[in-house]
């Protein structure tokens, strides 16, 4: 008999993540030869915050040029929306991308997707004060693990899938195509975000700011693990580092023992020596063709891309169907 999926439950202010999963998750990532840490458990109250502030950093100049290429082409994006558009805004978070989107695209639903639930409910309540006629429909969802939309989302007519940010990039490129492959399925078109391949050195400065905000972000991890295993990480004694690693394209988070440790959990530990890492995250940067490629290889088609003046950033819209 096929078993039944375990009830997603809420960690306080925290994640929408089965608790013994996580454990069970946490627990396994750590104990690999080399050590790894889910990126989305990142993403608590406080990861989330830190996150916000990521994205007003000199250095992290992907949110400020996706949202002037969005602005800047508003209008086309919204004559291929059309009418009473439905739209599912992908790790929502405090919801600003989408609240520029509200006021120019003919959207009647609203469907916020994020990861982290308290944070979503206070951005939710804001944008409802703000567009009073909006349907809103919130969903607390670890879409990383299996996206599920509730039935209710599923049946509404043209789906707009908004997937900004580059989060695409977060995703292994095996991962992401499957993930475009489910969002095709759904019968969404998609109107996505990624960044562009460019010289090491600045996309090393915006996963490596200087004023510190990605390294507390990234050691936050540690804390979020803590709450969730119950490890005894001392944050202070891990160094963060952001290299980009051109062979796979992608910028690599990872934490470094400042000296060599044990760290326990109940009913298990291990021992970092010092210089060892934890694999945190990999942040996938694309190139044109390369994007145009993979949306067409999902099953996507009748894409437009728009640019910036330095080929730093692409967005693009692309049809289900
Ligand atoms: C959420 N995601 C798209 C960010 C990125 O750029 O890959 C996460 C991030 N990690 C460090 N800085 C930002």
């Amino acid at each position: 008999m096929q078993q039944a999926t375990p009830p997603r439950r809420e960690l306080g202010d925290q994640i929408a993540i089965n608790a013994a999963h996580a454990r069970h998750e946490l627990a396994s990532c750590l104990s690999r030869q080399i050590a790894t840490l889910p990126p989305k458990y990142f993403y608590d109250t406080q990861g989330s915050k830190l996150f916000e502030a990521i994205c007003e950093l000199d250095e992290y100049y992907l949110t400020r040029t996706e949202a002037r290429i969005l602005s800047q082409n508003l209008a086309a994006i919204a004559q291929r929306a059309g009418a009473d558009v439905a739209l599912i805004d992908l790790g929502a978070g405090n919801c600003a991308k989408a609240f520029k989107l509200l006021a120019r695209l003919r959207v009647r639903h609203y469907v916020p997707v994020d990861i982290s639930t308290a944070f979503l409910s206070e951005a939710v309540k804001t944008l409802a004060q703000a567009y009073p006629d909006l349907e809103i429909h919130p969903v607390a969802l670890d879409f990383s693990e299996r996206f599920a939309l509730p039935a209710a989302v599923q049946a509404l007519p043209n789906k707009l899938f908004f997937y900004p940010g580059s989060s695409l990039g977060n995703f292994s490129p095996v991962q992401a195509r499957l993930f475009l492959e489910t969002l095709r399925a759904a019968g969404g078109d998609l109107l996505i975000g990624l960044d562009l391949v460019k010289p090491a050195a600045m996309l090393e400065a915006a996963y490596d700011d200087a004023l510190g905000v990605t390294a507390a972000f990234n050691r936050n991890v540690l804390r979020q693990t803590n709450h969730l295993l119950g490890s005894d990480f001392d944050l202070a004694s891990w160094r963060h580092k952001a290299v980009f690693n051109a062979d796979h394209s992608r910028v690599e988070m990872h934490l470094q023992a400042a000296t060599a440790c044990h760290v326990s959990w109940p009913g298990g530990g291990r021992d970092f020596a010092a210089g060892e890492t934890i694999h945190t995250e990999n942040c996938y940067k694309f190139t044109c063709t390369g994007i145009e490629e993979m949306l067409h290889s999902a099953g996507f088609s009748d894409i437009a891309c728009w640019s910036d003046p330095d080929d730093a950033y692409l967005v693009c819209h692309a049809r289900a169907g």
